[in-house]
């Protein structure tokens, strides 16, 4: 079951992969990229890393020699992590090193080591010296994370005058053709993803402009921009994956069982406008980019 539950993980984040790298907003990237130009040698904080996809899109886009920190909760996609380095760095034709949890990519221009923590982001200040970092990322991290939670988390970066880069913040989700039905139940999947849990509840949607709001009270400079996942009729298995998230979040209400009945017609309405290749889908998301 882990093995399983490690696989899926690991496929669902290589999917979102490519969808993520479209939906970035270029102009605020290239901000980031700018603003960190005069230095030579850059250090790269990614939090809720999962197997590695922001260092590994980033490694390109940023010219300078590079040291990164990858802090990431769930141990068991370290594994998957330093296979996509390995294969990034093979593709590239570039040198790759590995010593226990640090993998080392050289090529002529420019020298990479990636260091992977295996911890909670929230205890970032205990795990990375945050003097010599010149900037903390996360991609897609911070919509189940409680307000408390995420409180503590923006005080680590302010505490410590950081600049902050998170991206692919969730904040809602269009069908097309809609649904008579789409409304009720995309509702029902975000109040799932903001149910009380053990340690609160998360923000889900909310979540991006909690994160501005934190540092608009520190003072400190913000930009944002939308970054939208543009899912296509042709993006069978991206389709299949995030219904297949509303099927089980769903699926673990109570809903009382005439709109149970609704759910799984509305459900297999959907199925029937993917296999047929009618169904679009747009996902809405803010980048966020903060520096004190
Ligand atoms: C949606 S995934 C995104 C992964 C990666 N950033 C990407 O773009 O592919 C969210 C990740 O955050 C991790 N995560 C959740 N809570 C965390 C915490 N408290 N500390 C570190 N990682 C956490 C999860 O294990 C998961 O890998």
């Amino acid at each position: 079951m882990i093995e399983e539950e490690e696989n899926f993980d690991r496929d669902w984040l290589q999917e979102r992969y490519p969808f993520d790298a479209e939906a970035r907003d270029k102009v605020l990237e290239s901000k980031v990229l700018t603003h960190f130009d005069e230095q030579s040698v850059l250090t790269l904080v990614d939090v809720g890393a999962g197997t590695g996809s922001n260092c590994l899109y980033f490694i390109e886009q940023f010219s300078q020699n590079q040291k990164w920190y990858l802090v990431e909760q769930n141990e068991a996609l370290q594994k998957a992590t330093i296979r996509r380095l390995k294969d990034f760095a093979a593709y590239h034709k570039y040198d790759f090193d590995r010593k226990k949890n640090t993998v080392t990519i050289k090529s002529i221009k420019k020298k990479v080591t990636v260091t992977i923590i295996n911890d909670s982001l929230l205890n970032l200040s205990d795990l990375v010296d945050l003097k010599k970092v010149d900037l903390v990322m996360a991609n897609a991290v911070f919509d189940l994370f409680s307000a408390k939670q995420i409180e503590q988390f923006v005080n680590i970066i302010v505490d410590n005058q950081l600049a902050f880069y998170p991206t692919l913040n969730y904040e809602g989700m269009v069908f097309l053709p809609s649904d008579p039905f789409d409304e009720v139940f995309i509702d029902q999947y975000n109040g799932h993803m903001e149910r009380p849990q053990a340690f609160g509840t998360a923000l889900g949607k909310n979540a991006s402009q909690y994160i501005v709001e934190l540092f608009e009270a520190k003072k400190y400079q913000i930009s944002t921009a939308e970054s939208t996942w543009r899912i296509e009729p042709d993006d069978i298995k991206m389709h299949y994956y995030l219904l297949n998230f509303m099927e089980n979040a769903l699926g673990e209400l109570d809903l009382a069982p005439a709109m149970q009945a609704n759910f799984e017609k509305w459900v297999q309405r959907k199925k029937d406008l993917i296999i047929t290749r009618q169904q679009r889908l747009e996902i809405g998301h803010l980048d966020i980019f903060v520096t004190p």
